[in-house]
Parts: C-alpha cells; structure tokens; sequence
C-alpha cells in the first residue's frame, strides 16, 4: 500500500499530477466519461502497473488519451472514415481502433496487437493533465477489474486507494459512461456502446455502421459477461417489483432509485455507475431494474444492465 494523495484541479497540482505520471507512477484522472487510472503509455513499466492495480488479465489492450488529433496520429494511422470521425466528434466520449505506429507506445497497451484505441477526452481538467504531461497517457476505468466504473472521485479511492500516487478529484464525471469504441475495420464497427449514439455517428458518415457489440462478438473485455456487477443480483424490464427488491427506476414512478425522473437518457447514463455503486453501498441483495429506451444513450445503458444482470 502506498500513500494516495488526492488533488485538485488548480494549476499547481495540475502540475503535480503530471510529475506523478512523469515519474512513472499510477494517477487517477477525471474524464468526461468515468474516471481513469492512468500512466505514461510510453512506460512499459508504469503499464503494467495498471494491469496490478486493476487485477486485470494482462491480455486486455489499453486505450490511450491523447490532448488533440496531432497526437493521436503520431500514434495511430487515420484512414478517411476514421479521420472524419475523429474531426468531428473530438474530443468527445469516442474510441478509435487504428493500425499502431512502431514503437510510440508500449506493447503492453496493444496486448501485442498490430492496432491501438485512441481518444481525445473532452473534460478540461484531462486536458489540463496531458497538456501538462506532454504525452500519451494509457488509462482504463479507474475501478478494480469486473466492477462497476467510478465516476466520482470517491469511487477511485474506495476501489483503488493505496495503490495509485493521486488522484485528481474534479467532481462527478457528466457523462457517466464509457466511450464508444469504433475500429475501422469494414469502414467502421462500433465494438462497444457508449457516450456517442449509433444514431449520432451514421448521420456523421452517411450509413449504419457494422455493429459487434452483442456480448458473442466482442473481443474486448466489457464482453466478460459478469462486468460491471453490483453485489446483488439483478433483474431486468421489470414493471412490478417484488417486495424484497431494491427497484430502479426510469421516468415518472414509485422506486428506491430513479435513474431519470424526467426520463431523459443522458440524465439516466449520468446516474447509472453512481446508483449502482449506491446499491452495493447499501449491500441491496436483490436489484430490480424498470425498462430502459433502445433509443440513443439507451443502448449503452441497456448494455451494462445487460452485463450487470448476467449470470456470474
Ligand atoms: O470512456 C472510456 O473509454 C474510459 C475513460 C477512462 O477513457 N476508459 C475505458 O477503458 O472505458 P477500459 O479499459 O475500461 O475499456 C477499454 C476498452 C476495452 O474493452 C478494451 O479491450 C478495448 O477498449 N480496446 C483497447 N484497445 C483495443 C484494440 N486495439 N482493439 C479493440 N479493443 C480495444
Ligand atoms: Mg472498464
């Protein structure tokens, strides 16, 4: 165990941030998306730090944060449909999988593989933090592998205090969920749902994109069908709970947690890690969840239910 030391986001410890990771040592950073816990992607070293700290099988690729487009492509190769992407939705809660350059990165962030994801965060204090550090920092979800993602500083610290230098505390993350991953391969795949819609990005590029986010397809690890699970066990697009139930619920009714009483989808992904990390707070053995829209922020929501409630 270690001593970790949390930071704000003034300059001064914007500044300390960045020789943390300088250094080698593991950081916790805020994103738009959930935190991250990062390190130097250039540091062979300092990744596989990541790995321990998360307890996480070591096959698993990385993605890599980079302050703006220039960066990513010193990394990364762009061809014209992921290129398009990139300019006009960084920075922003998307993923690229590219081809990786030789040796920008180290291999332990690709596990071995001839291609690296990339994003641009759109938080300011992320930003803050790699314009501060100068390089690409290799940064998962900042929670322990196979639980739920943290999006408040909090969350890091009870998942992962004691084994990171820092953590920069910006408040609660505003998206709430992860990016969405897109490969290019057959001219774009979306390989995880997330803060960009499916919708959002085949207006962008004038088609539906190949789609492999069903959990058989996917060869990234939200695909471990127990990820994100809370203690208790859950039940899904259930209208009436039973009296033993913890209920969630979504829009206008009578529940112990409401992701959205408005019903609005980006209010709901906002809520999701926060109230799932609030049911295991409260030790709720047996999660009900009411049904959530398919539409847009919807289905990156109904994914990490889904995974929530499979069997483990
Ligand atoms: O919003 C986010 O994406 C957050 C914040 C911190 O940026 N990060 C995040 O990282 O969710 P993580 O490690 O929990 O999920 C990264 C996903 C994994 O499913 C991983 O397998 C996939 O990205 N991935 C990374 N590199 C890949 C590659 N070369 N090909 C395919 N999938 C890749
Ligand atoms: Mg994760």
């Amino acid at each position: 165990m270690i001593k970790t030391e949390i930071l704000g986001t003034n300059p001064t410890d914007i500044a300390k941030a960045a020789a943390m990771l300088q250094r080698g040592d593991l950081l916790g950073l805020p994103t738009e998306t959930v935190y991250g816990l990062g390190a130097d992607a250039r540091n062979a070293q300092a990744v596989a730090g990541i790995f321990a700290a998360k307890g996480r099988p070591s096959f698993n690729p990385l993605i890599v944060h980079v302050s703006d487009f220039a960066m990513a492509q010193q990394i990364g190769g762009f061809d014209d449909v992921m290129s398009h992407l990139a300019r006009n939705l960084w920075p922003g809660p998307l993923t690229l999988v590219v081809p990786v350059r030789p040796s920008r990165v180290a291999d332990l962030v690709t596990a071995g593989q001839d291609t690296v994801a990339i994003r641009v965060p759109a938080h300011p204090v992320a930003h803050a933090i790699l314009t501060a550090f100068g390089g690409p920092i290799a940064a998962p979800s900042a929670n322990p592998s196979g639980q739920v993602s943290a999006t408040t500083a909090a969350h890091v610290m009870a998942g992962l205090g004691g084994k990171v230098a820092g953590v920069v505390d910006a408040g609660p993350c505003a998206i709430g969920l992860e990016s969405t991953i897109v490969s290019g391969a057959q001219g774009g795949t979306i390989l995880r749902s997330g803060g960009v819609s499916a919708e959002t990005l085949a207006a962008l590029l004038g088609h539906d994109l190949a789609n492999k986010t069903t959990p058989s397809a996917i060869t990234a690890p939200g695909q471990l069908a127990s990820h994100y699970a809370p203690k208790g066990t859950v039940r899904l697009n259930v209208h009436s709970p039973e009296p033993d139930e913890t209920y969630v619920g979504f829009g206008a009714m009578d529940c112990d947690f409401n992701l959205s009483e408005k019903g609005d989808l980006t209010e709901a992904a906002a809520n999701l890690f926060a109230t799932l990390h609030a049911l295991n707070a409260q030790d709720a053995a047996k999660i009900a969840v009411a049904p959530v829209p398919e539409t847009g922020l919807g289905a990156a929501i109904n994914d990490r239910l889904r995974r929530a409630a499979a069997p483990r």
